[in-house]
């Protein structure tokens, strides 16, 4: 049977370092809660000329690369994000014409923290049935641009980062490796509990004085409501996915999770009592980066020699939706 695997990975995130101690010259928050509440230590924002394609472009170049293709080597791509460049179209077709790729289908997929694991199963379903034989998939996110800097915006503000992470997925016929499942998850009910309503269809206008006097357009967050589910969900899909592949918990090398917070990270690790060396982490250089997060923290977690050849690694992510979902590779 056809089965894909990854073989390039790329990263890129802009060059502006901003620090906690930056955040606590603009708002009233500390370093100190930053840091105990989330991990995070800084994080990297754009200029304010430099939009969610352009990160995309640049880590996907450089997934590209490493995987010794040219980008005329790509038969599709699957683009993962939040923060669109535009309202339409979607970030995938800029990512494609940066690319200099013409007419491959760009699909953009809208599942926030979830994105890229739901972008990577939609891209191995078009494997598995031989439709395609190279795909990019795209994890990138500009969220700097819409936090609310102000004191009012703090609890959400201090969290995130922009940054771009991507990998190249090939068709193989290997059986012994490549992708061995994913397990895509969402329940509506709680789409209210980390969302932005504005520039959408539900509001009178996409765009109107009232919304923005409202201050309507900052995204809203119940962060213990989103913290108390992802310690649940976490540690569910990523049990599914082992399960699935008669796996325990022993046999995983790495588990790579989206990076949302440290202590959900930790909580979830404790859950599944395994050794800290086994989940990694990267949050404290780059906030919660939504999309971006799984594979910029894949791409540094193979700089760090911590992937060989023949691992499990399990990636999971947990976020707005709620959307949770893993997928179990052998590498
Ligand atoms: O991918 C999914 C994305 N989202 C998440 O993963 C978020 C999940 N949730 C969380 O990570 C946590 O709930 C937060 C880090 C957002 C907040 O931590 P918490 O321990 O749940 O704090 P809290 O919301 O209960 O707030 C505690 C206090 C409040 O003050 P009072 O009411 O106790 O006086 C907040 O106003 O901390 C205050 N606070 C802040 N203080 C300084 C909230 N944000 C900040 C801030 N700096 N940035």
């Amino acid at each position: 049977m056809r089965k894909s695997r990854i073989v390039g990975v790329g990263h890129y995130v802009p060059e502006r370092v901003v620090t906690n101690l930056d955040l606590e010259k603009i708002m009233d928050t500390s370093d100190e809660w930053i840091r105990e509440r989330s991990g995070i230590v800084e994080r990297h924002w754009v200029d304010e000329n430099t939009s969610t394609s352009d990160l995309g472009f640049e880590a996907s170049k450089r997934a590209i690369e490493n995987a010794n293709l040219v980008p005329d080597d790509i038969d599709f791509i699957v683009m993962a994000t939040l923060s669109s460049d535009y309202y339409f179209p979607g970030a995938g077709v800029l990512v494609q014409e940066k690319l200099g790729i013409r007419e491959i289908g760009a699909l953009d997929v809208r599942n926030q923290c979830t994105g890229f694991i739901y972008a990577l199963s939609v891209a191995d379903q078009f494997i598995r049935t031989g439709m395609y034989n190279r795909i990019l998939v795209v994890g990138a996110e500009v969220q700097s641009k819409g936090l609310n800097l102000s004191t009012e915006g703090r609890d959400i503000a201090v969290l995130f980062g922009d940054g771009a992470g991507a990998v190249v997925l090939e068709g193989t016929d290997e059986q012994d490796r490549g992708i061995l499942s994913t397990h895509l998850h969402s329940d509506g009910r709680y789409a209210k509990m980390l969302w932005d309503e504005c520039m959408g269809s539900s509001t009178p206008k996409l765009i109107s004085q009232d919304l923005i006097d409202e201050r309507r357009f900052f995204a809203k967050m119940h962060g213990r409501e989103v913290f108390k589910h992802a310690v649940i969900r976490f540690p569910q899909v990523i049990d599914t996915a082992l399960k699935t592949n008669n796996l325990t918990r022993a046999d995983v090398g790495l588990v790579i999770p989206h990076q949302a917070n440290d202590r959900i990270t930790e909580a979830v690790r404790q859950r599944l009592q395994l050794p800290k060396e086994k989940v990694y982490s990267n949050i404290r250089k780059y906030g919660n980066t939504t999309a971006a997060s799984i594979p910029i923290a894949m791409d540094e977690a193979l700089e760090e020699g911590l992937i060989h050849n023949g691992d499990i690694v399990i990636l999971a992510a947990f976020g707005s939706g709620f959307t949770w979902g893993s997928a179990a590779i052998r590498w």
